[in-house]
């Protein structure tokens, strides 16, 4: 049996404590904390779109370098907020499923979602105004049969 001196003994505790902090460390590292944006992505939009935003299947259609989405920035304040259904073609592939309406989501959260989607997995756009965003939800409309806004909700023309 080999009797550990007491200095040494400090030694191996002085050790131990440094390669304890020199592990938490580069595991905070890590595990950076995700950003607002991508803290709300992730718990709106990642369960169907997915974390990288390539959807799933012939069921759920990607955001990531998604036609549509470039070509109805406009529209995604209502799209986000009310949902939408019926037939539509994303890169070629047609969808037609149902996204559920997030009628609790507030315009500065909907901004958020939008600016991160649009400069995600290869997307580029200039930032969205929460003013945008604002004007946009005004005008939440029906007619086109893409959004899935409740019977009751008093948005009309
Ligand atoms: C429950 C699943 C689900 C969730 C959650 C969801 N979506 Fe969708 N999303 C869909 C489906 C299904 C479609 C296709 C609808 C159709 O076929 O008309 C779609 C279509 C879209 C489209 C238009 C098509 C495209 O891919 O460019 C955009 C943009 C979009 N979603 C963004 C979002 C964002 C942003 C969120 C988070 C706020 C979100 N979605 C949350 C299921 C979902």
């Amino acid at each position: 049996m080999v009797v550990v001196g007491s200095k040494s003994r400090y030694a191996v505790a002085i050790l131990l404590i440094i390669s304890i902090l020199m592990v938490s460390y580069t595991a905070c590292n890590n595990n950076q904390t995700p950003s607002y944006e991508q803290q709300l992505y992730t718990a709106y939009c990642a369960n169907c779109h997915m974390e990288n935003g390539e959807g799933l299947a012939a069921l759920i259609p990607p955001l990531a370098q998604s036609d549509y989405l470039m070509q109805h920035i406009e529209e995604l304040p209502c799209l986000i907020k009310y949902g939408m259904k019926g037939e539509i073609t994303v890169n070629g592939k047609q969808y037609n499923q149902i996204m559920p309406a997030n009628e609790k989501l507030t315009a500065d959260k909907i901004q958020a979602i939008i600016n991160f989607t649009l400069n995600k997995w290869g997307n580029k756009h200039r930032t969205i105004y929460v003013q945008e965003v604002e004007q946009q939800l005004k005008k939440c409309v029906i007619d086109s049969s893409l959004f899935s806004i409740k019977s009751d909700t008093t948005i009309n023309h």
